[in-house]
């Protein structure tokens, strides 16, 4: 998506909820209703421009609270006429606004605490990364008396789109039981979602506080870049939203490794991490592209439930699907069994309940793979694999 795009009308939204809350708490029923039927619009061309995106949420969650709003205001004024409007009135950023509270309720909404349900063996490949984790997680959470030295508290995986640094943090938080709690960094920076600041704050308390009843916490943090965007840094609340994360980081490395947080994070632009971020995240894994063999297993995978022509063979696919992400391959599995249920639908046959497609043949799978090329450039591997020779820590 045009990332540009939706945080030009994110930020419309936001323009026009603040003025409405302020004329709305000025007594300026009119304008106020006006204002919120525009951050309204707004916010609802907002999800319909950008279905999959993940604040959409919050958006309709918010939509919401002003249509209730309006309502409110719109029933009071035609009801009262004449006293202008009789409503309870409404202060922007007294702790009582009904606004306010939806603002917080929202960002705990973000953060999601339950337990994914991905194990570390359905991860394909990437076996330093999984022993990484293992070393820096498991073992520690499974034996802390065999770890008198401490160990690492904050992880990041890093490398190109794809390829499993979601996957392997939920695969990760399977294998303990203890609490998990994700939330990416967009979010956190969101308007929407009040102070950045004092979300990461929040974040790091609420981890704090369910440390302490003896249980390990593990949090992670999707997009970390996101918090301290090198292209951002102008403007003065990312840096601040930086500091406070490294004071947080701090807070959980000094305390003589006693509380059992770990901050595992992930980010597909490391070159923006500056070097005191780094030095916070003593293991830096990177998650690569996968290679042949697993290319194989991906393949087989992802065609256990399709039909396939006896030519089809996974070893030729494995070798033809060089530089492509597993999230690459998953999705070319998915267009070749489109294109022959296309087929059989265009064909007519598809009326037929019991019609099945055609099997999937080798030349179906090199049709997609001609038409679809590696989501990740080139250019970006070597970036990924120089920074990797750099700042790597296994
Ligand atoms: N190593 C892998 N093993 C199994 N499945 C994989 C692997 N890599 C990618 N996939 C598939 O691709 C999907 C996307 O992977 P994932 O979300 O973990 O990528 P990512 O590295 O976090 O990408 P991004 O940087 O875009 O967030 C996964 O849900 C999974 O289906
Ligand atoms: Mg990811």
């Amino acid at each position: 998506m045009s990332e540009l795009a939706a945080k030009e009308l994110e930020e419309a939204a936001s323009r026009y909820a603040a003025e409405a809350i302020r004329a709305d708490s000025q007594g300026s029923y009119g304008t106020a209703i006006n204002l919120y039927q525009k951050a309204i619009s707004t916010l609802m061309r907002l999800v319909q421009l950008y279905p999959e995106y993940k604040l959409n949420q919050i958006y309709l969650q918010r939509a919401m609270t002003y249509q209730e709003r309006i309502k409110a205001l719109q029933s009071a004024r035609g009801l009262l006429p004449a006293e202008g409007g009789q409503v309870e009135s409404y202060k922007s950023g007294s702790s009582t606004s009904p606004m306010v509270e939806t603002l917080k309720a929202s960002f705990d909404d973000l953060v999601v605490k339950e337990k994914p349900d991905v194990r570390i063996d359905e991860v394909v490949g990437l076996e330093d990364a999984k022993k990484a984790l293992k070393e820096a997680i498991i073992f520690p959470y499974k034996r802390p008396d065999l770890f008198p030295l401490g160990w690492p508290r904050g992880i990041l995986l890093y490398g190109p789109p794809g390829c499993g640094k979601t996957m392997l943090a939920a695969a990760t938080a399977a294998e303990i039981d203890g609490y998990f709690m994700t939330v990416d960094a967009a979010s956190i920076m969101s308007k929407w979602l009040g102070e950045a600041e004092r979300n990461v704050a929040k974040l790091f308390e609420t981890a704090r506080k369910l440390s302490e009843q003896g249980q390990p916490v593990l949090i992670f943090i999707d997009e970390v870049d996101s918090l301290l965007g090198v292209r951002n840094q102008e403007v003065g609340g990312e840096i601040r939203v930086r500091n406070q994360f490294l004071k947080e980081m701090d807070g959980i490395l000094d305390k003589g490794h006693k509380r059992p947080v770990y901050v595992l994070a992930a980010t597909n632009k490391p070159w923006q991490l500056d070097t005191p971020f780094l030095r916070r995240f003593e293991k830096r894994i990177y998650v690569a592209l996968p290679d042949t063999s697993a290319r194989r297993y991906m393949f087989e995978q992802y065609t256990k439930p399709l039909r396939l022509d006896e030519n089809v063979s996974l070893t030729e696919l494995a070798r033809l699907s060089e530089n492509y992400s597993g999230s690459d391959i998953k999705d070319i599995c998915q267009a070749v069994q489109l294109r022959v249920v296309s087929e059989l639908f265009d064909g007519g046959g598809a009326l037929d309940p019991n019609a099945k497609p055609r099997p999937i043949t080798m030349s179906d799978f090199k049709e997609v793979l001609r038409t679809r090329k590696p989501s990740v450039p080139k250019e970006a591997l070597k970036a990924f694999i120089t920074w990797s020779e750099n700042y790597k820590a296994l």
